[in-house]
């Protein structure tokens, strides 16, 4: 048995309850993990709120929680590129078995190995925001040389998205609060104030990270250019103003993938991406970081198991 963070049903915080139940078996491809660290993130509220019932149910009573970091313990049939004790990083699939549990099975396809210089704690930040920051990129279509502005760029996804332009040598332009922009650049290179709506447009490209300020993005991207967008929910009136002024919204959801993922994890290892902790938080905190989370942590929330060294496979 092992213990889990279970949500009973959809709704507040309230909802979520520390369970016993059975430790899961790898089925072929698969592999079970022991949880080191996991992470929170904004898509999970839209889970817990029941936002998405329509279009992904869960079976409740259900564990959150996609981003993990920890060792493999046992592999199925078929797996190949694991052995028990390698430690992984992994991107958990919206499946009601999640990651803020003792143990918890994934494919062998959505992890990857952590290189032994990065901590588990630093390990559980990069899944998912590694994996969309880059992926915002490709979708862009940009290589060396393109200039792309960047909102939100201080936040998890875009830290990714700019260090993966700094990667591919285009030019990253953070677009951030005006008390951010010094800080923005010591990341970025480029900054500016993204509060402010443009007098002209004056970039091809853009992504877009930070939901109250879609707006100014699009009106930062030249006629024909591309925003690419990952804030969920776009309201019709944005994309409404994109079609105004003849600029191309493309919506990018993150995809699982082993061979970004390992190019996430070995940016972390070359201290190239560094996605900051803004807490870590025990199992029975689960409540608190989703309010972390809602609220806008300046940073990834970690969730720990209560103690690990009292809690284990029995
Ligand atoms: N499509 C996908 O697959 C996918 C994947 C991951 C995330 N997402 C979505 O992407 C968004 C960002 O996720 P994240 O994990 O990167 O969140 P995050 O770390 O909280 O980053 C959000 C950033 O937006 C900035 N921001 C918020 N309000 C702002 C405002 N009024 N003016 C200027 N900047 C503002 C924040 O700046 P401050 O720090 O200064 O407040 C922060 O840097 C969320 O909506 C999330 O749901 C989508």
């Amino acid at each position: 048995m092992m213990k889990a963070v279970r949500l009973q049903s959809y709704g507040d915080v309230d909802q979520f309850l520390v369970e016993e139940i059975p430790v899961p078996e790898p089925g072929p491809g698969e592999m079970l993990i022991r949880v080191e660290v996991s992470a929170v993130n904004p898509f999970d509220i839209i889970l817990r709120r029941g936002l998405r019932q329509n279009v992904r149910p869960l079976s409740l009573p259900a564990t959150l929680g996609t981003d993990a970091a920890g060792v493999v313990v046992r592999v199925g049939p078929g797996v190949a590129r694991f052995r028990p004790g390698d430690r992984v990083i992994a991107d958990f699939p919206h499946n009601g078995r999640g990651a803020h549990a003792e143990f918890g099975v994934v494919p062998e396809t959505a992890a990857t190995l952590l290189p032994d210089n990065v901590s588990f704690e630093e390990g559980a930040t990069l899944p998912k925001a590694g994996l969309t920051g880059r992926q915002t990129v490709t979708a862009l279509g940009v290589g060396a040389g393109a200039t792309v502005l960047v909102s939100g760029a201080l936040g998890v996804v875009g830290r990714a998205a700019v260090q993966y332009l700094k990667e591919i040598h285009a030019v990253p332009v953070a677009g951030v609060r005006p008390d951010r922009v010094d800080e923005a650049r010591r990341v970025a290179g480029e900054a500016l104030d993204i509060t402010v709506a443009p007098t002209t447009p004056s970039f091809d490209y853009a992504i877009s990270t930070a939901a109250p300020v879609m707006q100014h993005v699009i009106d930062h991207v030249r006629k024909d250019g591309t925003v690419v967008n990952i804030v969920p929910e776009v309201p019709a009136s944005m994309s409404e103003h994109a079609a105004s002024k003849q600029v191309r919204l493309v919506q990018v959801r993150h995809r699982t993938d082993a061979e970004t993922l390992s190019a996430v994890a070995a940016a972390a290892a070359s201290g190239a991406l560094r996605i900051p902790v803004a807490r870590v938080l025990s199992f029975a905190e689960l409540g608190q970081a989703h309010r972390l989370v809602e609220e806008g942590a300046a940073g990834k929330v970690l969730i720990k198991p209560w103690d690990p060294s009292t809690f284990g496979i029995r």
